[in-house]
């Protein structure tokens, strides 16, 4: 069977895996064929999409992680704030986790839109888990990581619903709230004596960045359990292939390039590490298509992420990418990316820009021409006016003629007048709060001190990867984003 994405799906494919809601019923039974109404009802409730059979693509399948009942009663424990049920669970994932033959997430987790919260504890547990199995946990080790995954955002039921759920930007009042579910979550585990400190403290850890900008204590990396960095990577992970209220999901391959790019400022280096081994870019049975224009569906997975085992359709050929007569071949992220795009995406832009009376200003400085249009290449986007400058002296010149703009993106690295000096300068000017993400080729701790001197939002270590300079744009520009 091969996965297709909702967009993509056709009436008279066969299904090739049950459509399971736990709470609800079966949607869609394996071997069902696909009408255009049950398409449209995978579209309209959120669906990633569905796995369908395919003659050249028989015999391939991902490997359940875990069963249907433990996913069933994993979400009823998390639905129901039954603590003696979500640690039956806990310890189910483990069991299940153990008993996969190989340590690799590959079944996309195929969830509706209103399914996310429960959906996303049992995942998160389940992700943590797989994580510190590879990381050499020990098996009580492993039962607390996945009590603190199902249990983590337990705190979020003391929080409004309509605060949770809020699509687009949230008040301050709003975020600080949100901002308190760790610790609402570490309360209500506190109460129960069968949970370890071990387990407290990594929920209560898990929106801390290893780079000390995290919350609710801004703790950083060596202040943090290995438990905590693991849940707190594994919960941004699944939050970005996630539809929510105010974003569209990522694929596998995006969400990986992001947890890439936050590799050792926000994530852990050996946590990353071990996701790269344990959740794969490309899973199983996921359509892709090469840079020859052919389209190919993954068969297998080597020791290079990003260059698996692959099926081209229609040839009967398979190609192992990381041999080297094929390194020339690149899969191109578009025939997932896109497909996954549909309609929503839009009506929610149309939202935002409704309320927006003109084009968010961005200044990219750089001396580096190449630099500078790779980073104009990912920002592309309709609501984005970007201001292209290649030195800080023009950058100044600017902001002295025009203003302040809405956020600067600024290399650190430049002759004469580096970026840190036109950033302090900006300052001088009174533009105090003007938000800077600097772009550096080192995260040094001493280039980072002085990125915080200047009173930057963030900074990302050169080469950028396009998925998580977006991501890291949006939230600066909006830091609800991150909740
Ligand atoms: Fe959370
Ligand atoms: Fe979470």
């Amino acid at each position: 069977m091969r996965f297709t994405m909702t967009a993509a799906l056709k009436p008279g494919m066969v299904l090739g895996r049950d459509i399971v809601s736990p709470l609800h019923s079966v949607i869609l039974k394996q071997g069902a064929v696909l009408t255009n109404e049950n398409i449209l009802y995978l579209a309209q409730k959120g669906y990633l999409g569905a796995y369908v059979d395919n003659e050249d693509t028989k015999g391939i399948a991902p490997e359940e992680h875990i069963s249907q009942s433990t996913l069933a009663d994993g979400v009823k424990a998390v639905d129901n704030v039954d603590m003696k049920a979500l640690m039956a669970a806990a310890r189910q994932i483990v069991i299940d986790i153990s008993n996969m033959k190989q340590l690799s997430i590959d079944l996309l987790d195929l969830r509706s839109y209103d399914e996310y919260t429960y959906r996303h504890s049992v995942n998160v547990a389940v992700y943590a888990t797989a994580v510190a199995k590879y990381m050499g946990m020990t098996e009580s080790e492993l039962i607390q990581m996945a009590q603190a995954g199902i249990c983590h955002d337990l705190g979020k039921t003391k929080i409004p619903y309509e605060i949770i759920n809020k699509p687009g930007r949230l008040t301050d009042a709003e975020f600080q709230e949100v901002k308190n579910h760790p610790r609402y979550s570490y309360d209500i585990l506190f109460a129960n004596k069968d949970i370890s400190s071990m387990v407290r403290q990594a929920v209560l850890c898990h929106h801390e960045n290893v780079n000390g900008s995290g919350y609710p204590a801004g703790k950083e990396g060596n202040e943090l359990t290995t438990m905590a960095k693991i849940l707190h990577a594994v919960d941004i992970y699944d939050a970005l292939i996630s539809k929510r209220p105010y974003k569209e999901p990522y694929t596998p391959a995006e969400a990986f390039e992001y947890m890439i790019g936050g590799r050792g400022i926000l994530f852990d280096v050996d946590v990353v590490d071990a996701m790269k081994a344990v959740i794969p870019a490309y899973p199983i049975a996921t359509d892709v298509r090469l840079s020859t224009g052919e389209d190919a569906v993954v068969i297998g997975h080597t020791k290079e992420p990003l260059r698996p085992i692959v099926r081209v359709l229609g040839k009967n050929l398979d190609i192992d990418l990381t041999r080297n007569e094929y390194r020339s071949i690149l899969i191109t992220p578009i025939s997932v990316l896109n497909a996954g795009r549909s309609g929503k995406v839009e009506k929610l832009n149309e939202d935002r820009s409704a309320v927006k009376e003109r084009k968010t200003r961005i200044m990219l400085v750089d001396d580096s021409i190449i630099s500078l249009r790779q980073t104009g290449a990912a920002l592309e986007n309709e609501d984005y006016e970007l201001i292209v400058l290649q030195s800080g002296m023009a950058a100044i010149n600017y902001i002295k003629a025009k203003g302040a703009v809405d956020l600067v993106i600024m290399d650190i690295e430049m002759p004469k007048m580096n970026g840190i000096a036109t950033v302090a300068a900006f300052r001088e000017m009174g533009y105090n709060d003007m938000p800077v993400i600097f772009l550096t080729s080192n995260a040094f701790k001493e280039t980072v001190k002085r990125c915080i001197e200047v009173n930057a939002k963030d900074y990302i270590v050169k080469p950028v990867l396009p998925v998580y300079l977006r991501e890291r744009v949006a939230i600066a520009l909006d830091a609800t984003l991150e909740r």
